[in-house]
């Protein structure tokens, strides 16, 4: 962190909870939205972790567990902080009853996200009475919010420690303080911090590997909390990137998948002309199977990267690229900078240069006063693109966004009604999307057992079709090429062909 935001972050101190219910005197800084929002032009400092060799050992014979909620920026976070609390020494478990650690790795995305991270955290309290030793954690986007924050001082005094997104590498610290106080701990930058690399991982996908290529979002649409919660944009560099997943190649994953709120704006941070398609280009050289990204954003998707990405190879034909609605003037309202018209000619470009992409997206319902017509220009461009798959919202107000201030004269029953008829159309759109696959063979990296029946495998084909055979649990982590038999709306099902010995990238 340099000088300037240190002094931010010193600003954002003087915070003091309404009714407090214990001794504050070991807290450190509580979250700010207004000093979360600035935008600076100072520099990002490329840091490296390490453990101060004063906290070495700390969890020897100690046991830790985090709970994730959210998205997969939440899930990589996760296998970051359990390579931290390894690297200290602690054991991981499943078990909140040996468990001397607990962390709740929080989402803030929408309301019933947080609704349930305090659900689970009412569920914990037993727990603390049991075990009075027992640390408990709140970290992640909701400890970036400061409503959040003082509803957790206010009443939920089982918390024992809560720290945001920006300061994950300084967890060692954070335990050590709460050890020694005994007082709740809580430790959240406003500002984000520098970029830290040679963070300890404990990956968890099994051949599939996440890596950050940036960090933050500057889109402030204008319903959304993440840059709130995650700070301003900032990229690491690309050799950093490109060192990652060579060694992740060397040691056999067989996808990685890149994250970055707003992957599209990858580089422009950076003082040289180098952005995703500069790195992709790079990254599809590398000896590993897949590429993928997400998530992106319309407006930065360039003609660049899109020339990259035709080429194939192992960067695969599936994009996914959230919309949010279909109309223009909703789209204006939302701060999503671009219209209709752009986002079609954009599906255009990217159809036309890679003609068996699979496009999926996310959208919103029910943002406030959404009429009957801009809805339906929704389900209108839904058809249009023709995507293969989408995750749909009914909106959600989040405190401090310029969307949670406008009037809403859409009722409730009226967004579900909308949530209701846009999913039978996403419905009507995969079962199309998948109905040319019988008798095709498909190469799929196994995933492990279905979810819904342990005899039966599942993986993903390169174009995120989810597909189930039955085959030896040996080919788990493996690509695999199977035999489509039976297509259903969601999925497909197949029979196993054989292992896929090498991919020619
Ligand atoms: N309410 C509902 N959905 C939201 N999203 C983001 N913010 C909100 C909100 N306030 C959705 C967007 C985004 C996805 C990750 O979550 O569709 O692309
Ligand atoms: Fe949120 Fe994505 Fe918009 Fe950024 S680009 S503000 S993460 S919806």
């Amino acid at each position: 962190m340099n000088e300037e935001q240190r002094k931010l972050n010193d600003q954002a101190k003087p915070f003091k909870p309404l009714q407090p219910t214990k001794d504050y005197s070991a807290y450190f800084q509580a979250p700010s939205l207004k000093d979360a929002k600035k935008r600076g032009k100072e520099e990002v400092e490329y840091e490296k972790f390490n453990i101060n060799p004063q906290f070495e050992g700390m969890g020897n014979g100690r046991k830790f567990l985090i709970r994730t909620f959210g998205c997969q920026m939440n899930v990589h976070d996760t296998e970051v902080m359990a390579g931290i609390f390894e690297s200290l020494g602690y054991e991981a478990t499943e078990d909140v009853n040996e468990a001397n650690v607990i962390l709740l790795n929080t989402c803030a995305i929408r309301e019933n996200a947080e609704n349930r991270v305090f659900g689970e955290l009412g569920h914990l309290k037993p727990l603390k009475t049991k075990n009075p030793d027992l640390l408990l954690g709140v970290c992640g986007c909701m400890s970036q919010e400061e409503a959040v924050v003082n509803k957790i001082l206010k009443t939920y005094d089982q918390v024992d420690i809560i720290f945001g997104t920006h300061n994950i590498h300084k967890l060692p610290d954070i335990l050590h303080e709460a050890y020694m106080s005994k007082e709740m701990v809580v430790d959240v930058w406003s500002k984000e911090g520098d970029v830290i690399e040679n963070m300890p991982k404990v990956r968890n996908g099994g051949t599939k590997a996440w890596v950050n290529i940036m960090y933050g979002c500057d889109k402030f649409c204008t319903y959304c909390i993440v840059p709130y919660t995650r700070g301003k944009e900032r990229s690491r560099l690309p050799q950093d990137i490109i060192q990652e997943v060579r060694e992740l190649a060397a040691q056999g994953y067989q996808e990685i998948t890149l994250l970055g709120q707003n992957v599209n704006a990858y580089g422009k941070d950076l003082d040289m002309d180098y952005g995703l398609g500069h790195l992709m280009d790079e990254l599809r050289k590398i000896d590993v199977p897949r590429i993928r990204f997400t998530t992106s954003h319309p407006r930065d998707f360039d003609d660049y990267l899109i020339e990259v990405l035709a080429k194939k190879g192992n960067l695969v034909e599936h994009i996914h690229l959230p919309v949010q609605s279909g109309s223009s003037s909703m789209l204006k309202i939302m701060a999503r900078k671009y219209t209709r018209e752009r986002y079609l000619e954009l599906v255009a470009k990217i159809k036309k240069a890679i003609p068996d992409v699979a496009l999926t997206t996310d959208i919103i319902v029910g943002f406030p006063n959404e009429t009957e017509e801009q809805f339906e220009e929704t389900l209108s461009l839904y058809r249009e693109v023709g995507f293969e798959m989408a995750f749909t919202y009914i909106y959600s107000p989040r405190e401090g966004t310029p969307a949670a201030k406008m009037q809403d004269n859409v009722p409730m029953d009226v967004k579900k009604d909308r949530l209701q008829r846009l999913n039978a159309v996403v419905s009507e759109y995969s079962a199309k999307s998948l109905e040319g696959y019988e008798g095709k063979i498909v190469e799929v990296l196994v995933d492990g057992e279905s979810k819904r029946n342990k005899d039966v495998l599942a993986g993903y084909t390169r174009r995120n079709k989810l597909v189930n055979f039955r085959a030896p649990k040996e080919v788990i982590g493996k690509l695999v090429k199977v035999r489509v038999t039976d297509v259903k709306t969601y999925s497909l099902n197949g029979e196993f062909i054989g292992v896929v010995e090498k991919v020619e990238v």
